[in-house]
């Protein structure tokens, strides 16, 4: 078996994760915050110890501004939905996860919001200028994959962020894919919002993740209501932050997961996480790219990027790829739009899609070698004599 597929989940976890989740799964775990006894406490505790962890990992301004959400798509709707008032404009880029695109094209359905799309390149680089010239008076959000799900492109977050800032408006990123290998510094980079998933390269569990939020955000609206553990007695969702983001009981295990998670990321360092990933992308980039029929989408190693890498092979469609990979070879890979049909219209592979291998932390260099093999001989049948 070879899993190529790390950016939709990253798999195996590393083992201190796997020897959390088997003692857990042994010893159980309950509801933290949600009682006085001593084993509540534990929980809550433990759940605070990652809060805080995960909360100086992003340069958030505090604990309190880092609410646990249950992935990236449930931070992002919070964010979009507790922030957006009647009447705004967002500008978005062209890279943009379904997970963006669709709460707000609700709710420019609903005439409640205007929404731009800023036009990113056939590489799917985002120039800034692109979002600076579609403000408008109204324009209260910008909204940044951090990295493309599609091309692995990084795009300039910082340099947007100041731009957004100049302007009196907020940044919403979505990091989703880098939160892990990329450093990230809300402050520095300018950062209102940031949406993270634990499963990816945190290497937590799948159901968790969350929004840290910035000082200039003063007022976010709960998306979800319910209990939270504090203020029971009143019958409106508390105010209090971050609980009042995080009504019903959380993925415990899941949040516990992300600090195993984060510890093996400083033990091995971000830096040599990142270095390991475009030796990966390198090596297929330089492999895959001399093979006639196939076409490499986005910037080559070296630049902007990280190793999330789509191709497409001529005369075959990504899904029988993905298919024959699957089926002959026990390749798994992630094929077709990649729910980013956005990004695809904008590298020119809409509505096929493309055939995307992400590898992993622990991807062993003969499973890239034996993808190379493969593709190599995919490419060959079918071409035209
Ligand atoms: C760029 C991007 N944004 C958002 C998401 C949504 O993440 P989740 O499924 O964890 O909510 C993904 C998942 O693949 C992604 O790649």
């Amino acid at each position: 078996m070879c899993y190529l597929d790390n950016a939709a989940t990253t798999f195996p976890k590393p083992q201190r994760v796997n020897d959390l989740l088997n003692s857990i799964a042994q010893q159980g775990v309950v509801s933290p915050g949600r009682g006085s006894h001593a084993l509540a406490h534990l929980a809550s505790d433990a759940v605070s110890r990652v809060r805080h962890r995960l909360a100086r990992f992003f340069g958030a301004p505090g604990d309190n501004r880092l609410a646990f959400c249950f992935n990236a798509t449930d931070a992002l709707n919070l964010a979009i939905k507790g922030f957006l008032d009647n009447g705004d404009h967002v500008i978005i880029s062209s890279m943009e996860h379904n997970s963006v695109l669709r709460p707000l094209r609700a709710m420019q359905r609903k005439g409640f919001i205007t929404l731009d799309i800023a036009q990113c390149d056939k590489n799917g680089c985002l120039n800034p200028q692109e979002i600076i010239s579609r403000f408008n008076k109204s324009t209260k959000l910008v909204i940044v994959s951090h990295a493309s799900n599609v091309t692995g492109t990084i795009q300039p977050v910082d340099e947007i962020g100041r731009a957004v800032r100049d302007r009196g408006a907020y940044l919403l990123v979505d990091a989703a894919q880098t939160a892990g290998i990329l450093p990230i510094n809300m402050d520095d980079m300018c950062i209102d919002m940031l949406a993270f998933t634990g499963h990816k390269n945190l290497f937590g569990l799948q159901g968790t993740g969350g929004l840290a939020i910035g000082n200039r955000i003063g007022l976010l609206r709960p998306f979800r209501e319910g209990g939270t553990g504090i203020n029971s007695i009143t019958e409106l969702q508390p105010n209090e932050w971050p609980e009042a983001f995080e009504a019903g009981t959380p993925n415990v295990p899941g949040i516990l997961s992300i600090g195993e998670g984060l510890q093996f990321i400083e033990d091995e360092g971000i830096a040599a996480i990142r270095k390991k990933g475009a030796e990966q992308l390198g090596y297929l980039w330089n492999e895959l790219s001399a093979i006639e029929g196939v076409e490499l989408h986005g910037l080559p190693p070296g630049s902007n990027r990280i190793s999330v890498l789509s191709f497409s092979i001529r005369n075959w469609e990504p899904d029988d790829v993905g298919s024959v990979l699957n089926h002959n070879h026990g390749i798994y890979v992630r094929t077709g739009l990649h729910c980013s049909p956005l990004a695809h219209q904008t590298i020119n592979t809409y509505p096929a899609g493309t055939v995307r291998l992400s590898p992993g932390y622990f991807t062993a260099s003969i499973e890239l070698e034996t993808v190379v093999r493969t593709i190599r001989t995919m490419a060959k049948t079918l071409l035209p004599f």
